[in-house]
């Protein structure tokens, strides 16, 4: 009588158990998920970016509205750095990371569609 009962509470603590796994297995699988598609998109938006041939003008006339305030009018410096033969230091991949970014406060990430990266992009190798 003691052992059936045992084996009973022994099967229901298994149970508990393999639902728990469960829970967490699914769990893990969905923070992976959204890893993978974050990372997909991001990659994507830099693909289609670079895909792009951007212009200077409409990238000044975005910088103007943008980024003035921080690199000043010239972007020759003020609260953030010169940027002129900022290309020569950072690839285009990586100055898109730093724009879309936000990991370098106080500058903040910038929400930009691929066009329009593409232009600051342009605009920004004119400034050599
Ligand atoms: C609120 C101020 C601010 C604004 C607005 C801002 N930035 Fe910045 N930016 C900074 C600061 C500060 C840094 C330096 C960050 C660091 O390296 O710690 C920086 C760094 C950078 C860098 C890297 C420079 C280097 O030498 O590594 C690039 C490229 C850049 N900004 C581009 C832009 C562009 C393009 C815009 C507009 C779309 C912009 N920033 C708007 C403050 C700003």
């Amino acid at each position: 009588m003691s052992t059936s009962s045992s084996s009973a509470a022994e099967r229901n603590f298994k149970r508990e158990f393999f639902k728990v796994l469960f829970i967490v297995f699914v769990v893990l699988l969905i923070c992976f998920l959204i890893l993978f598609v974050n990372k997909y998109e991001n990659n994507k938006y830099i693909i289609e970016t670079l895909d792009l041939n951007g212009s200077a003008k409409e990238g000044d006339a975005l910088f103007k509205v943008n980024c003035v305030g921080c690199h000043g009018i010239t972007a020759r410096g003020l609260v953030g750095p010169d940027l002129h033969s900022i290309t020569k230091r950072l690839n285009d991949k990586e100055i898109i990371k730093q724009v879309t970014g936000g990991l370098t406060p106080p500058m903040p990430s910038f929400e930009i569609d691929p066009v329009n990266m593409s232009n600051l992009l342009k605009y920004l190798h004119s400034l050599e």
